[in-house]
Parts: C-alpha cells; structure tokens; sequence
C-alpha cells in the first residue's frame, strides 16, 4: 500500500482547499453540446460552435467582482480551448481573474443491459491522457457524474455497486495526473419517493462511493464530493421546507462522508435558483457540526435568470452579466448561512 508522493498530496490538497475557500463556489459551465443547444434554441440561436463560445464568453467576461465569489469553473472539451472575440483564451481570462479551471470528463451515461432503466457512465478507457493533456492546457481539477435514479427497486445494488467502482476509477486516475477529483453520484430528484427515503439512499450510495475510493487509495484531502440535496422526489405529493431539506441532507452527510474531504459542493439538480439558494443556507444553519465546506457547484441554479436576461442579444450582456454576479453572490452569502431573501 502506498501513498502519492508528497509534492502531489500538497497539489492536491491545496487546489481542494482553494475552490473551498469561505464564501466561494463552483460554476458549472459544462453542458454538453445537445444540452446547451436546447438552452440557445430557446433564445433563438443555432447550436453552433460560436454561440457557445458567445454565451460563454459573457459568463467569463463578468466583471472581477465573479471571483469573489466563485472561485472555480466546470469547462466542457470544446470550451477549454475557445478564445474571447479579442482572441484570449478562455482559460487564460479565468485564470487572471483567479478562477480555476476545471473540466468535465465523464462521457455521459448509456442504459445499464437488463435493468431497470438505470445507467452506466462511460469515459475510463483513455481518460489518463485526457487529464494530463487538460493539466497541460491550465485545468487544475475534473468533474464525472454519474446519475441515479429513486424507483421502486433502484437504484439497485448493481448500480450503487458500478457507480462506486467508476467513481473511484476516475478519481484515482485524475490525481496520478495531477488533478482534483470531484466525485458526483447524483441522485434525481425525478420520482414520487418522500424525503426519507432519499435520505437513506444517499447514505447507502455515499457510503458505498467512499468504500471504493478507499479501496482504490484516493487521497481524500484532494477530492471534493458533488452531491445531490436530500429532498422528496419532484413527483411527491409532501414538500419540505428548507430546514427540513437541510436536516436530512448533513445527517445523511455526517454519517457517510469521511472528515478528511475538504468540501462539499452541492449540485442543483433541477431546483429553482432562489430553492438552491435557499436551501444551501438552511444547510449551513443547522447547528450541526459539519467537518467540511458546504458550498455550491451549479450549472442551472446559476445561469437560469441570466439566459433570461441576455435572451441571445448583444445588447443584453451587461444585464446577464449583473444577473450571474447577483446569483453568485448571493449563494457565496448562503454558503456562510448569511443569506437572507
Ligand atoms: P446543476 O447544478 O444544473 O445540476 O448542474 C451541475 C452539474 O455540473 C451537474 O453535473
């Protein structure tokens, strides 16, 4: 048994320890091309490679103030190497604003064979020269999700089992090249289950997850854990309130996360913006003893209001720009639980 050297851990450590920093969290800017596609169609663009990078570049053109903030963005492929209209790159732009860059590098999910509509996430094969080409192009750490669903008889031991052994794949792969892990076993919100219940599956998918990752010799002061809040399912007749929301989720986090992860940074799953808010304050308030961070990482919880506002127009930008610093800064507020509505 061995473990990395310490000039590694060091690395490690500190780039997990960064994007934690109090106050601060993660953009999530890594939708996939059919997924973004669907976002411009709704502004009435074409899917093509230069609105992405349009839209994009006003995200990473916002005033500095972002940093104080948001401490980390998720990248997609194409976009690590996009440039401004002035021809900076991206990566260049964040990295001067002191934002880290991180990329996604799981391949998205195909049907697990003879099970109950449940899924497998690909992307291992050649994932070690991806990292260590996305190191060389500025990235400092990595994201892979992989989801699950709540249904009668899922997710089942085989999925947990899959999910946890890919997981650990992954994140041992990422640090031999010298990036930060972010582990993200995403529960769906979609079904009819009460709170409970998701409750008590995050805490057996958690502790299966940490289980392989021990197994694989991860170095959990550089991982960050991405999960999923513990609410009733979307289709559940019973709503919790955020104290509710926040009570199961660090129970469930408490008995299942080692201490020795610096940080948790919340997906938002399909929550509205002002609930992930909401609610990520009401997990910093529960007067229970948290060893880690709890901060954010959203994609939708972020850019909701700032697609709004932008509306594909040229002249819109400053006004989506506004609106992404607006939401920033008040989810920077609710991972210190000092937002107030
Ligand atoms: P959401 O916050 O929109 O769930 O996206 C975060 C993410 O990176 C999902 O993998």
């Amino acid at each position: 048994f061995e473990y990395p050297s310490i000039e590694l851990q060091n690395e490690l450590r500190q780039t997990a320890e960064a994007i934690v920093t109090p106050g601060k969290g993660i953009l999530a800017v890594d939708e996939a091309n059919p997924a973004i596609g669907k976002l411009l169609a709704a502004v009435g663009l074409d899917n093509t490679a230069d609105n992405r990078r349009r839209y994009r570049q006003l995200l990473f053109t916002a005033d500095d103030k972002l940093s104080e903030n948001i401490s980390a963005v998720i990248l997609f492929d194409e976009t690590v190497y996009q440039n401004t209209d002035d021809g900076t790159p991206f990566i260049k732009v964040l990295q001067k604003k002191g934002i880290i860059p991180g990329i996604k590098v799981d391949r998205d999910v195909v049907p697990l064979f003879l099970s109950q509509d449940e899924y497998t996430t690909q992307g291992l094969d050649d994932l070690a020269d991806r990292c260590a080409q996305y190191k060389r192009a500025g990235c400092r750490f990595a994201k892979w999700r992989c989801p699950l669903k709540i249904g009668e008889n899922t997710p089942s031991p085989r999925a947990i089992s899959d999910t946890a052994h890919i997981l650990a794949r992954y994140a041992s792969i990422c640090q031999s090249q010298g990036l930060v892990p972010i582990v993200e076993p995403d529960i769906l919100l979609d079904g009819d289950h009460d709170i409970v219940r998701a409750q008590k599956v995050t805490e057996v998918v958690l502790a299966a997850v940490y289980k392989a990752l021990s197994d694989h010799h991860v170095f959990l002061e550089g991982t960050l854990l991405k999960p999923n809040m513990v609410t009733p399912g979307q289709g559940s007749p019973k709503r919790s309130s955020p104290s509710e929301i926040a009570l199961a989720t660090v129970t469930a986090l408490r008995r299942s996360v080692p201490a020795a992860v610096p940080g948790i940074t919340f997906l938002s799953g399909g929550q509205s913006e002002e609930e992930a808010t909401a609610n990520l304050n009401a997990v910093n308030k529960t007067g229970l003893y948290s060893p880690w961070a709890l901060t954010f990482s959203y994609g939708r919880a972020l850019q909701a209001s700032v697609w709004r506002a932008w509306a594909g127009k040229q002249e819109n930008v400053g006004k989506a720009q506004a609106e992404l610093l607006k939401r920033a800064k008040a989810n920077g507020l609710a991972s210190q639980g000092k937002y107030e509505e």
